[in-house]
């Protein structure tokens, strides 16, 4: 099957190029797959996926490869083009939902006004697609929640109306950024199911931003590891929390507590000291000083990534060629 996206060699910096806040950064996303993209807060996440959206931070250089969707270069494309294109195909869901929409509309005028805009539809049509869509993302009376303004809702309330807003279209393509932590963990475990459901309903690929990597476990088929905006491991669910093969990654499962379905581990351990700052990443590994198991090469330079085989791939000294 062909990539619906394809991002290759993708670096973006700060300052000139002095500050290289993501390197090397590759990605391929197939036709409904959920691809889960983690690491702790600072690693990257956010600018790659605002990059790829056509939206860094005016102060950010873009450097590397294309980004290609079903085949074209969105970075070769006219701006203009670029947001049509990424307004009909590529919809994006953020953290926090009440800054994503608009105090002073109702839900269904926020709702509606997709429908009319952007797929031509009468106003009377789009208000009925802004119901069904309500509804299908769970809002137990939607006629009432169009007329609605956002700050009546709960927060899980308004993060069901963003995503009904992010998947109005059948985006061929979903942007989730942490779109749960500010959720309670049942409020945040329905909002998953939900994202889960609807993207297989439409066939969409996901890229599913968290720091929270357990979160991936019932949700993602592969996941890719980010650390001081390297990608250090990539791997398939449920291989990866089997046999993590990056130190960072089995750093990341130690230190939080599984779900409460799992048995308790005998203690959690947090990853020791903290990630290097942005334009001071060591010439060697950059996880090499909170590494237990790091040796002479780590300090050297920057490990490769290595294709374990079986869709793993590590960026770390440790490995060679090994079965799976
Ligand atoms: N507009 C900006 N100017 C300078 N540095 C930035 C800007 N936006 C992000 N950064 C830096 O880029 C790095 C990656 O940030 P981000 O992608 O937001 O991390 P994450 O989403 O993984 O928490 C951080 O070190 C952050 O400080
Ligand atoms: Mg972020």
């Amino acid at each position: 099957m062909s990539a619906v996206l394809e991002i290759n060699n993708m670096a973006i910096s700060f300052d000139r190029g002095t500050k290289p806040a993501v390197r090397d950064f590759s990605l391929s996303l197939e036709p409904g797959e959920i691809v889960g993209l983690v690491g702790e807060s600072g690693s990257g996440k956010s600018l790659s996926a605002l990059s790829l959206m056509g939206l860094a931070p005016a102060a950010a250089r873009l450097d590397g490869g294309g980004i290609l969707f079903k085949g074209q270069n969105l970075r070769e494309m006219p701006a203009a083009e670029r947001r049509r294109l990424c307004g009909r195909h590529l919809g994006m869901v953020f953290q926090e939902p009440l800054t994503a929409l608009n105090p002073v509309l109702t839900i269904g005028e926020q709702l509606a006004e997709i429908y009319r805009l952007r797929a031509g539809q009468s106003r009377r049509q789009a208000q009925a697609s802004a119901e069904a869509m309500l509804a299908k993302v769970g809002l137990p009376n939607p006629a009432q929640a169009a007329q609605s303004y956002p700050h009546r809702f709960s927060g899980g309330m308004r993060q069901r109306v963003v995503l009904a807003i992010a998947l109005a279209l059948s985006p061929e393509i979903l942007i989730a950024d942490e779109p749960t932590t500010a959720l309670d963990p049942t409020i945040a475990a329905q909002i998953l199911g939900l994202l889960s459901q609807l993207a297989s309903e439409n066939n969409s690929s996901v890229l599913f931003i968290t720091h929270n990597l357990r979160l991936l476990k019932g949700l993602a088929r592969r996941v890719l590891v980010m650390y001081t905006g390297l990608i250090v491991e990539e791997a398939p669910v449920p291989g990866i929390f089997d046999q993590p093969a990056h130190p960072y990654t089995k750093g990341l499962l130690t230190a939080l507590p599984p779900p409460l379905s799992e048995p308790a581990p005998k203690r959690l351990t947090a990853i020791s000291g903290a990630p290097p700052v942005l334009g001071h990443w060591p010439p060697g590994c950059p996880f090499e000083p909170r590494c237990r198991e790091a040796f002479a090469p780590c300090r050297e330079s920057l490990p490769p990534l290595t294709d374990l085989g079986c869709g793993q791939k590590v960026r770390c000294f440790l490995y060679g060629d090994r079965p799976c």
